[in-house]
């Protein structure tokens, strides 16, 4: 039997663990093939592989990135069609003629939802999740999420004494998309005045009100803000209009104007620090390359029972199969309640 490997989207911590684990653990239990598929969704369809063995995964654990490359490639577009044929056309094509009996795919709600396709098609594919943003329903936490909170919190507990020596507020955007889960977890654990999530829109009068009462503690404020927040006024305060391939807003630039309408509101200087891909760069945090290599070992495992059309998820602390088609079917967003209990520290 020889598997195909995939890792599609955004790249993050703990992708080369899961393709460590797939190809250890496909090799030793079952003695499967394995083959490489470059960034993302356009290897399959360009017949784009590379050699991939127990040989290539060795000293990859704790690396980040993908030793097999990513993309945004969505072989479900219009643009994805050629010589008369749809992307998943072209797709189990190639996967037919390089003797590819099954497929892991690697990836988020994007890459998931094209697995589910190709799945319905009749290809034989198992999914796993990944995103730092840990907004996938099906499964109780993603890796890379951790990975990404703790370099938040890392930079938050840096910009607490810098902020303090120079009586500033600072602005913390982080990434996250439309799940606040980066900022909530990373502005707890570093200790952050205020908060602002995508669920909640804010109230910029309520937010310079919190930022002048840390001022009057002699503390300097700290304020996480998550990429996708916006304030309850005026909709969106920063969207671009720049859409990646499965249509998605190129998020950033609310902490930039937060920064300018705090300052201007309160009369105190107030600066930002964008994080970026820095979240998503580097060794992946030991429950990272845990459950990412947990994941591994049961998706493998899966295409071994021969359970097609399933994603690997955590539930509580064991690994369970999921529909695919439930991986992609709900964003799993910062509950009210859960917030609420953060606001309990904020000002
Ligand atoms: O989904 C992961 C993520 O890092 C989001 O938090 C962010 O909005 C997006 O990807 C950025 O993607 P890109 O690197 O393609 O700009």
């Amino acid at each position: 039997m020889r598997v195909g490997v995939l890792t599609g989207g955004g790249d993050c911590p703990g992708l080369n663990a899961v393709i460590r684990a797939v190809v250890r653990t496909g090799t030793a239990e079952s003695g499967y093939e394995f083959i490489g598929f470059r960034d993302g969704w356009r290897g399959p369809l360009e017949g784009d592989t590379i050699p991939l063995d127990v040989d290539a995964v060795r000293g990859i654990l704790p690396r980040g990135g993908t030793i097999l490359g990513s993309s945004r490639t969505n072989p479900l577009a219009p643009e994805a069609a050629a010589a008369g044929r749809s992307g998943l056309e072209r797709i189990r094509d190639n996967l037919a003629s390089l003797g590819v009996d099954a497929l892991v795919a690697i990836g988020g709600e994007d890459t998931l939802g094209v697995a589910n396709h190709l799945h319905e098609a009749g290809a034989s594919v198992v999914g796993v999740p990944k995103t730092i943003d840990n907004d996938l329903s099906a499964t109780d936490y993603t890796f890379g999420f951790d990975t990404a909170v703790n370099i938040a919190m890392e930079a938050i507990d840096r910009l607490h004494t810098t902020a303090e020596s120079h009586h500033r507020a600072l602005i913390v955007e982080v990434m996250g998309r439309s799940a606040g889960w980066i900022a909530l977890h990373a502005g707890l654990a570093g200790g952050a005045n205020v908060i602002l999530i995508p669920e909640q829109p804010f109230d910029i009068e309520q937010v310079c009100g919190w930022v002048e009462h840390r001022f009057q503690t002699r503390y300097a404020p700290i304020v996480v803000v998550s990429e996708g927040a916006h304030p309850k006024e005026a909709g969106e305060m920063a969207s671009s209009q720049r859409l990646d391939a499965f249509g998605h807003a190129r998020l950033g630039g609310v902490g930039q104007q937060l920064a300018d309408e705090i300052e201007r509101r309160t009369g105190k200087e107030a600066r930002c620090a964008v994080l970026g891909h820095i979240q998503r760069g580097g060794t992946p945090t030991a429950f990272d390359r845990v459950l990412a290599t947990r994941f591994g070992v049961h998706a493998i495992r899966a295409v071994a029972a021969g359970q097609f059309g399933t994603m690997v998820a955590l539930r509580g602390t064991d690994i369970i199969g999921v529909p695919l088609r439930d991986a992609t079917s709900e964003l799993k967003l910062v509950p009210a309640d859960r917030y609420a209990e953060a606001a309990i520290f904020f000002g």
